[in-house]
């Protein structure tokens, strides 16, 4: 199982759909900040498969725990961020807050707990832990 976060966003909703065509099952968090659930319901067409999605901020610890608990995903490929550059420097803690806080939530805890392995996904580069 395969937790995408920002699944409904531009390059996560591809990535669900490459992943459901090559017979990955996913699961989806994203709160819809900067996408539509309509994007959603695209991928499901394209490929035909269902899938769970959740509604949720992804610095909801809690929320994700309970995410992790029922699907027990083996890897997660986060997407969910904001990137406008303009706006992370006119509103720089915005972006620290949605961007940071997650990221060295699930490091120390949530992937810990979880064992799943992580691929990261910030800005244009990418990081890999187990
Ligand atoms: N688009 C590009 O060309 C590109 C290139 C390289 C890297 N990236 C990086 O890839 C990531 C995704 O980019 P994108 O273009 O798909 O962006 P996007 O805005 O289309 O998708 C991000 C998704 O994350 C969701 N999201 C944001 N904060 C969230 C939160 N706290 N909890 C739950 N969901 C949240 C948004 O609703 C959105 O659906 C970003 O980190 C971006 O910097 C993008």
């Amino acid at each position: 199982m395969i937790l995408v976060t920002g699944g409904a966003g531009y390059i996560g909703s591809h990535t669900c759909v490459e992943l459901l065509n090559k017979g990955y099952d996913i699961v989806v968090v994203d709160d819809l900040s900067n996408s539509n659930a309509k994007a959603l319901e695209r991928v499901k067409l394209l490929t035909g498969r269902e899938f769970p999605f959740y509604g949720m901020d992804v610095c909801d610890q809690t929320a994700l725990d309970k995410v992790c608990k029922v699907h027990k995903p083996t890897c997660v490929i986060h997407f969910a961020a904001f990137k406008s550059v303009p706006e992370s420097i006119a509103v720089p803690t915005k972006y620290y807050e949605n961007n940071d806080v997650y990221h060295r939530n699930f490091e120390s805890n949530g992937a810990a707990r979880h064992k799943a392995n992580c691929i990261f996904v910030i800005g244009n580069g990418i990081r890999r832990f187990q």
